[in-house]
């Protein structure tokens, strides 16, 4: 074929690649379609659009009974031509989360909306059906967000995506990136960090990958959604400035980066109002400040008023009950909501919807490439931990370790992933003894068997949660530890040649974590479990390492310093046993660090002393209770947190309070280790921007690599500003010993600026600022310094979201 046929070729077929799919903008002529088909629709069609087709539960009967009438499914019973709909819809593909109606007559097919955000969330199994449909389980948000690694984070959204488009959902209800305000946070694993702009970044490499597929993403829970307890009616109280620097910048840049087809709305109250209902949040600064383009749903139940989230811009309510639909259309007829923006809210919704896979026609193969994905999740696992001890440089093993002794419920039941909806269906899961064996490596048989033993036990019994909604959905919670014999230690200390000693901690969605004592701290078996293990083994020159397979930060410094190395292993995804075992071979060198600090004790966390907040007493609080207008198995109980922190969140706080902790933000261990030098900034008086760079050189023995933080420093100026703040961070490519790379950066006045509440304003204020790039938060290598000769207003936005009271505000 000659050249120019080929170009031909070329330019054919990248037209109907981007015309089939990736194409994000919506092309002149789709517009008149959508504007057409919302002509063409009646007031009752619209109504049903913006209203979810309900949930099928799958709730045994028994509780299905004490249920009201409409969340038992009833009315579904009725052969009407939307059940009938409803029910086709719904087999698509069982076990997502919502779905919107279809109309073929109208070109109107429906959405499939499914979770999120460890893998695409669906039923493994159909009813008559002898196929599987296993997704992928990718580690927890923290990991990946812990690699610091936005192009792996991106392939993992690729890999991701692929699931959710061969399988056939058309929207992911991923990422989900609020802050990790509270160590407490029951679903912090679903996160990525205590930093809004780690968060922002990682986010959004996330998105640009599932949507390169052609698939959509809901980021979620929009916004300030950072607690479990009383979610669904918690009024969070917060300044606007903490609100625009921390909870929504992270938002702000997944919107303005990645353009995500939807948002999900959170439950929780901002400031008063529902996020669903909140005008100020979902139009003025969604849209009007980001230009957000998609469409807004609400979190499973959300708010209370369907007419006023229409208004807010909250277009679509799911699952969504019947009766909502007739609330819309009533109130259309007597004028409460004008057809005007209902229609605005459909075009919303179709807008996206002309991209899904299910309007394009997109021939799904139920065929997801699992086996590569495998290889995908396995190593953004592995550059996800973070080693946090390393005495006398215990790991990697060398070559004379072959045989194990693998402590810990954990090291056999290793937890892959949190519970609840981020829960993912997947094929298997690698636990750390499989890994080691995969590995080349011997766990111990006898020591084995006595833990197999002790957990079968343990799991013949009921086990309790404090998280309900974990326990309706039958997630295998942790057990307790089982006490360690010392004998038994001793023997392993004689017949095998390192110890490994896991600690499991699960979390998830309902609830916020089980406890402090026992939960965030280790409880006194586990602890001693440590210790007695460590002293047996060093009693025989051998070494024992902890591996941390948590969903949130726990307390470390009381025991860190009694065994020879700790990993941070977190929730690791399928392969995650693998994983742990590629870095403790030393086949791969860690390189993920901390994206949230970790405590010296609870009492030192900013918001130790407002979380989750308190019960507002109001004369009618007991009806408010059995409020059913959202689930009715989740309780809507006043309540109020007050962010009295403000700023001061993670690192924020504890660098500017001079409060120490166990390990920083930034913080993590390498087998290597690396030099920095040669800093330079483009200038020394600021403009527009400034470049910096660094040479970072490999000193050690082994190959790796290293995450590089860029910190500013701003000048005491009208605001007081936290002592340092990341601006920018970056990853070296794989250095080999004595290999060096340059990073380069840019640094413009956006990153440098905070928020003004008088005049909401973003301003870069006049006068010296310093630029630390380090290795931590803490850990600064070099620092140089430039000048802002006046006050540079980087953006104007609107005042929005102002809270409706004085409250106490943290201040230096
Ligand atoms: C969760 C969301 C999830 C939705 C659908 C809600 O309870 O908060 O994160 O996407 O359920 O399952």
């Amino acid at each position: 074929m000659d050249v120019f046929k080929l170009k031909k070729l070329c330019v054919i077929s990248i037209a109907v690649i981007l015309l089939s799919f990736g194409c994000s903008t919506v092309s002149e002529s789709e517009e008149i379609k959508v504007d057409e088909i919302v002509k063409s629709m009646t007031l009752v069609q619209k109504a049903q659009l913006v209203i979810g087709t309900g949930m099928d539960f799958h709730l045994p009967d028994s509780i299905k009974a004490n249920l009201p009438p409409e969340f038992r499914g009833d009315h579904e019973k009725e052969d009407t031509p939307y059940n009938r709909m409803v029910k086709k819809i719904r087999t698509y593909l069982p076990g997502t989360a919502g779905v919107s109606v279809e109309y073929p007559e109208l070109n109107i097919t429906s959405q499939t909306l499914a979770d999120g955000p460890a893998g695409l969330r669906i039923s493994p199994t159909r009813k008559d059906d002898s196929n599987t449909y296993y997704s992928t389980a990718f580690p927890i948000a923290t990991v990946l967000a812990s690699t610091w690694d936005v192009e792996l984070v991106e392939s993992v959204g690729k890999a991701m995506g692929e699931e959710v488009l061969e399988y056939g959902a058309d929207v992911l209800l991923a990422p989900a990136l609020n802050l990790q305000r509270d160590p407490l946070c029951g679903r912090n694993f679903e996160y990525y960090s205590e930093d809004p702009l780690v968060t922002g970044k990682i986010a959004a490499a996330m998105v640009n990958g599932i949507q390169s597929n052609g698939v959509g993403t809901s980021i979620k829970h929009f916004a300030v959604n950072n607690q479990e307890t009383n979610r669904m009616s918690a009024d969070v109280i917060v300044s606007e400035r903490a609100l625009r620097e921390l909870y929504l910048k992270g938002f702000e840049i997944t919107v303005k980066e990645s353009n995500p087809w939807t948002v999900m709305s959170s439950y929780n109250k901002v400031n008063g109002l529902y996020a669903s209902e909140s005008h100020d949040l979902l139009t003025k600064i969604l849209r009007n400040d980001w230009g957000f383009e998609g469409y807004v749903m609400t979190d499973w139940g959300g708010g209370s008023d369907v007419i006023t989230q229409m208004n807010a811009g909250n277009d679509m309510i799911q699952p969504g009950r019947p009766n909502m639909i007739t609330t819309i259309i009533d109130a259309v007829k007597s004028g409460k909501l004008k057809e005007a923006v209902l229609d605005k809210n459909v075009e919303r919704i179709l807008n996206v919807m002309i991209k899904t896979p299910r309007y394009k026609g997109y021939k799904i193969s139920n065929k997801p490439d699992l086996k590569a994905h495998a290889q995908v999740t396995r190593q953004v696992a592995a550059d996800g931990m973070i080693l946090l001890e390393n005495k006398n440089n215990a790991l990697p093993f060398d070559e004379s370790i072959k045989k194990v002794a693998a402590f810990g419920n954990a090291s056999y039941e290793f937890i892959s992933g949190g519970t609840g909806s981020g829960d993912v269906n997947e094929a298997y899961t690698v636990s750390l003894t499989e890994g080691l064996k995969n590995g080349g490596f011997v766990s111990d048989p006898t020591l084995e068997e006595v833990y197999i033993d002790y957990i079968k036990e343990a799991r013949s019994k009921p086990v309790k949660s404090k998280n309900f909604l974990a326990q309706l959905m039958g997630a295998k919670l942790p057990i307790t530890e089982m006490p360690l014999d010392a004998s038994i230690a001793k023997q392993m200390a004689e017949i095998t040649d390192v110890a490994l000693i896991t600690i499991g901690r699960n979390a998830g969605e309902g609830g916020d974590r089980e406890a402090i004592e026992g939960d965030f701290y280790l409880s006194e078996t586990e602890k001693n479990l440590i210790r007695i293990v460590t002293e047996e083994f060093h009693k025989t020159g051998k070494k024992a390492i902890v591996v941390l397979n948590i969903a949130g930060v726990v307390e470390t410094a009381s025991w860190s310093a009694i065994p020879d190395a700790v990993l941070c292993a977190w929730l690791p995804g399928q392969e995650g046993g693998n994983s742990v075992v590629d870095l403790l071979s030393g086949k791969v060198n860690p390189s993920g660090k901390l994206t949230a600090s970790v405590p010296l004790k609870y009492e030192d966390v900013s918001s130790a002393n407002n979380f989750p907040g308190y019960e507002i007493k109001t004369e009618d609080s007991e009806d408010k209770t059995t409020d059913q207008s959202g689930f009715s198995f989740m309780r809507r109980l006043p309540w109020e947190v007050v962010y009295e922190e403000d700023i001061y969140v993670g690192y924020r706080y504890y660098n500017t309070f001079d409060v120490p902790v166990a390990y920083e933000f930034g913080y993590g261990k390498s087998y290597t280790t690396f030099e920095y030098s040669n800093l330079k900034l483009s200038s020394k008086k600021f403009i527009d921007r400034i470049a910096v760079s660094i040479d970072v050189k490999n000193t050690g023995k082994v190959g790796g690599r290293e995450v590089v933080q860029v910190y500013a420093s701003a000048p005491e100026g009208k605001m007081e500003k936290p002592k340092e703040e990341l601006v920018t961070f970056g990853k070296t490519a794989l250095l080999e010993p004595g290999e060096s790379e340059t990073l380069t950066f840019t640094v413009d006045a956006m990153l440098l600026s905070s928020f003004d509440e008088k005049n909401s304003n973003w301003i870069a204020e006049a006068g010296d600022y310093t630029i630390k790039v380090g290795a931590s938060s803490k850990d600064i290598k070099k620092i140089d310094t430039f000048i802002i000769s006046n006050d540079i207003i980087a953006e104007k936005v609107t005042k929005a979201l102002v809270p409706q009271r004085d409250f106490t505000r943290l201040v230096k």
